[in-house]
C-alpha cells in the first residue's frame, strides 16, 4: 500500500454490491480498496484513507449481533458516505431510529432531491430513477442531520449532517440501474474528499514499476505463463520493470487451445523480447493421461507433471529469488470477505498452480485489481486484444473438455472445433460481451448422414455462459442465427464431429465446464 496515494475505503458489511462500489470509484479515476467492518482503526488510520464508504448488507441494525463498526471511525477526520446498511449504521450510531419497512423496498424507484443536496447530487437532475433493496429503512433522523432526498417508500432516502462531511443514502449508486450513480459517487470522491481523480492504468503502471524495482533489486524473478490474460500482463508488467532479470516459462501442455502457444511466443519473444523457455510437453502429459478417463485423477496427473516440467525447465536457468504471480483483488478480498473464504472455490481450480511449500518469495502486481482493469492494463502495456480478451481457460486445459479418455487426435479435434466457434462469435461482435464460450467432445458417438454415406462420430457440445466471477453463470442466449453457423460450419469443417447440441444449463445447479 502505498502511503501518499489517494484511497476511498469501502468497509465491508457484506453486501452482493460491495466489489461494486470500489469498481465504480476506481472508474471515476479515484483508487478505493476494500476492508472488512472487523478492521481495527490503527488499521485504518495506516491506511490513509482520504474518505470512507460504508457498504450495504443483509443485515438489521436493530438485531443482535449485528455487524458494526468502530465508532470512532466517525473522528477520522476524513468524510464517510453510508450506502443501505451503512446508512441505517450510521443513523444508528448517531441516534437516529432504524425500523422495518412497511413494504420491502426493491427495485427501481424514483427519487426527489430535496434543496441543500448540493455536494453530493451535485450535476444530477433533482428527479431521478434509483436501485432500492432494503428490507429497513430510517424513520427517525439523527439529531444534527437533515434529510437531502426522498422518495415514495423512503421518505429520509438520504440524509447528511448539518456541519460534518457524513453522507448517507438509502439506495445503491454502484449499480447501473440507478441514474448518475456514478456521478454520486464521484461527487463524493473528488467534490468531498478531494481526491484529484487520477487514478489511471497507465499511473498504476508506473507506481507499479517503480515498487516492483524496490522489491527485486537485482534479483531473479521467474514467472510462469499459461496463456491466460492474468499471467500475461504480470509478465508484461515485470519485464518492463527488470526486463532482463525476468524469466517467463510456457509449458505447452498440448492440452492448450489453437495457436496459444504461437500466440504466447510471438508476444513476448518477439514484441517483448523477453527471456522465454517454451517447452513442449505434449508428448508428456498425453503419455501419462494414456487410459485416464476420471476427471480428478486427470486433474491431479496434469497438476503434478506440470510442477515438475516447470520445476526441471527453471532450473535449468539458474536460481530466483522470485516468482511473479498474476494474483488479483478478488482473490484477495475473497480470504477476508466478511463471511469468510468463500465455500464456493474449488481446491482444484488450483491445478496447474504450484506447489504451496515454494521456496520463492512472492511477486503479485496485479493484487489489487479487477479483472476488467487488468485487461487495460494488459492494453496499455502493448499486449495485442488477443491475449487480453482471451476467455478464461481451465489450468487442466482441454483435458477436462475431452470428457473420457484424452488422446492427441480428440484434442485436436477438439481445438478446430473450438476456434470455429470463438472465430464466428468474434465475427458476430459478441466475443467480449460473452465470459467464456467453448466446445466439448463429448464420449458418445452418433449417427448421421453425409452424402449417401451413414456416419458414426463424435457429438461435441457448444457452452456459452455469462458471468462476473465464474462462481454463478448463465447460459448466454444467443442468436440462432449464429448458433445455426457455428454448428453447420464444425459439422462440415471438422472431421471426426457429426452432430452438435447447444448447452443451456446455468450454474449452480451445472459448473461451468464438463468435466
Ligand atoms: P466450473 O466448471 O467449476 O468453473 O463452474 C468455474 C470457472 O473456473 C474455471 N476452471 C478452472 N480454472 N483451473 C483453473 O484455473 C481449474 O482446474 C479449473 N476448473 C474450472 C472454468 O473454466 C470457469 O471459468
Amino acid at each position: 500500500m502505498m502511503e501518499n496515494r489517494e484511497m476511498i475505503l469501502v468497509l465491508d458489511f457484506g453486501s452482493q454490491y460491495t466489489q461494486l462500489i470500489a469498481r465504480r470509484v476506481r472508474e471515476t479515476g479515484v483508487y478505493s480498496e476494500i476492508t472488512p467492518y472487523t478492521t481495527s482503526i490503527e488499521k485504518i488510520k495506516d491506511m490513509h484513507p482520504r474518505g470512507v464508504i460504508l457498504s450495504g448488507g443483509p443485515a438489521s441494525v436493530y438485531a443482535e449481533g449485528a455487524p458494526k463498526a468502530d465508532p470512532t471511525i466517525y473522528s477520522l477526520g476524513v468524510p464517510v458516505l453510508g450506502i443501505c446498511y451503512g446508512m441505517q449504521l450510521m443513523a444508528d450510531n448517531f441516534g437516529g431510529k432504524v425500523t422495518p419497512a412497511s413494504t420491502r423496498g426493491y427495485g427501481r424507484s424514483p427519487l426527489k432531491i430535496l434543496d441543500g443536496g448540493g455536494e453530493l447530487f451535485d450535476g444530477c437532475p433533482t428527479e431521478l430513477s434509483v436501485w432500492m433493496s432494503h428490507g429497513d429503512h430510517v424513520d427517525k433522523l439523527p439529531e444534527g442531520f437533515v434529510p437531502i432526498a426522498s422518495a415514495a417508500d423512503a421518505p429520509y432516502a438520504a440524509m447528511k449532517h448539518e456541519n460534518l462531511e457524513f453522507f448517507a443514502i438509502q439506495f445503491h449508486p454502484e449499480v447501473t440501474h440507478t441514474d448518475y450513480g456514478k456521478c454520486i459517487l464521484s461527487n463524493f470522491a473528488k467534490n468531498i474528499c478531494g481526491c484529484a481523480g487520477d487514478w489511471s492504468p497507465e499511473s498504476f503502471i508506473e507506481s507499479e514499476i517503480r515498487r516492483i524495482k524496490d522489491t527485486v533489486g537485482d534479483k531473479r524473478v521467474l514467472c510462469g505463463l499459461s496463456g491466460g490474460v492474468d499471467s500475461a500482463v504480470t509478465a508484461a508488467l515485470v519485464h518492463k520493470a527488470i526486463g532482463d532479470q525476468l524469466t517467463c516459462v510456457f509449458v505447452d501442455t498440448g492440452l492448450m487451445r489453437l495457436n496459444e502457444a504461437v500466440i504466447v511466443e510471438k508476444a513476448f519473444r518477439d514484441e517483448f523480447h523477453a527471456d522465454l523457455v517454451s517447452v513442449n510437453a505434449e508428448d508428456r502429459f498425453l503419455t501419462a493421461l494414456k487410459g485416464v478417463t476420471d476427471p480428478e485423477k486427470k486433474r491431479k496427473t496434469i497438476g503434478e507433471l506440470f510442477i515438475r516440467v516447470f520445476e526441471d525447465e527453471a532450473a535449468k536457468k539458474g536460481d530466483f529469488d522470485f516468482l511473479a504471480q498474476g494474483t488479483l483483488y478478488p482473490d484477495v478480498i475473497e480470504s477476508v470477505s466478511v463471511n469468510g473464504p468463500s465455500a464456493t472455490i474449488k481446491s482444484h481450480h488450483n491445478v496447474g498452480g504450484l506447489p504451496k511449500d515454494i521456496k520463492f518469495k512472492l511477486v503479485e502486481p496485479l493484487r489489487e485489481l479487477f479483472k476488467d482493469e487488468v485487461r487495460e492494463v494488459g492494453k496499455a502495456l502493448g499486449l495485442s486484444d488477443d491475449i487480453v480478451y482471451r476467455h478464461p481457460f481451465p489450468g487442466p486445459g482441454l483435458a477436462v473438455r475431452v470428457l473420457g479418455e484424452v488422446t492427441k487426435e480428440r484434442c485436436d479435434i477438439l481445438r478446430l472445433a473450438d476456434n470455429i466457434a470463438v472465430e464466428e462469435l468474434k465475427k458476430a461482435r459478441l466475443y467480449r460481451e460473452v465470459w467464456q464460450a467453448f466446445c466439448v467432445l463429448l464420449p458418445i458417438s452418433s449417427v448421421g448422414v453425409m452424402g449417401d454415406e451413414r456416419t458414426y462420430d463424435n457429438v461435441a457440445a457448444f457452452r456459452a455462459v455469462n458471468s462476473v466471477d465464474g462462481m454463478t453463470a448463465d447460459w448466454c442466449r444467443l442468436p440462432y442465427e449464429l448458433l445455426a453457423v457455428i454448428s453447420g460450419r464444425i459439422i462440415n469443417e471438422v472431421k471426426g464431429i457429426s452432430r452438435m447440441v447447444y448447452d443451456i444449463s446455468s450454474k449452480p445447479p451445472a459448473t461451468i465446464e464438463w468435466e
